[in-house]
């Protein structure tokens, strides 16, 4: 009964959303691995998948198929066990705030890393620092300033399970760690880039969250607040956002 009742509500949310232009529909994350990945990778490219756990960017066939060599890091050594055969050619466990790189990466992949990375302003230092001369960092991360983000901090974990998961059961397979956001806004991350001359080429920024869609009269509610933010502070105000982040060739 309430299943169905959340269903509806869903459904609903969705049609609303089609009042809306379509920028406000966009979801962050896929567009990060439909349009911004694909678009950067290359052929025999060293790629540092940060974070990438039990859920690494490439799966094991397309890294294959690229000749790419993929190294995986992550802070949790049972996430990286958990990931596919084959899907990493290296597998290293360390913080990334912690870790030293040597420049050897031509693409660092960070999907839904930084808000669960306590010294981001570190993990940016060893980003720069695994990027060769020339290389790509691409990031996506969901925004501190959003309104789920803020409930995701102020929440304890047990009623985040309860309620979270329960409304939305897919959701349990990709998150459960804990989340700090520290610098996660486009202007935090940006200032990061800049602080390890890290120039930003391309940056994309979304509206759109599921979180909300559980009861329409409260995704109206937040969408109003969306529109309203976005119109005081612009991209300041995406729930998501990705950056693409060059380093200097000397
Ligand atoms: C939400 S999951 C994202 C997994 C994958 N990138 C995806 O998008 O599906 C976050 C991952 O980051 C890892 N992680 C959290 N803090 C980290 C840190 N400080 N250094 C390296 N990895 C970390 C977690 O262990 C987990 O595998």
């Amino acid at each position: 009964m309430i299943r169905t009742f959340i269903k509806s509500q869903k459904w609903l949310s969705r049609k609303f959303d089609l009042l809306l232009p379509a920028k406000y529909r966009r979801d962050g994350n896929r567009d990060y691995i439909e349009a911004v990945v694909p678009k950067y990778l290359a052929h025999d490219d060293t790629v540092y998948d940060i974070g990438g756990g039990k859920r690494p960017f490439l799966a094991t066939e397309q890294k294959r198929a690229l000749n790419a060599t993929v190294i995986g890091v992550d802070i949790d050594p049972v996430e990286l066990d958990l990931a596919p055969r084959g899907a990493y050619d290296k597998k290293i466990c360390a913080d990334i705030a912690l870790f030293s790189g040597n420049q050897d990466a031509d693409l660092v992949l960070c999907q839904a890393l930084l808000e669960h990375v306590e010294n981001v302003e570190a993990a940016f230092a060893s980003i720069a620092a695994i990027l060769k001369p020339g290389g790509l960092a691409l990031i996506f991360v969901p925004s501190r300033n959003a309104v789920f983000a803020r409930l995701n901090m102020l929440l304890p974990h047990s009623v985040k399970q309860s309620i979270l998961y329960g409304i939305f059961p897919e959701k349990q397979k990709k998150q459960g760690f804990p989340a700090f956001y520290n610098s996660c806004t486009p202007a935090g991350l940006k200032k990061l880039a800049a602080a390890n001359e890290l120039a930003v080429i391309e940056e994309r920024y979304y509206y759109a969250s599921s979180y909300f869609s559980f009861f329409l009269p409260v995704y109206v509610a937040w969408r109003l607040w969306v529109l309203l933010f976005h119109a005081l502070v612009r991209e300041q105000a995406a729930e998501t956002f990705c950056l693409v982040l060059q380093k200097p060739v000397r």
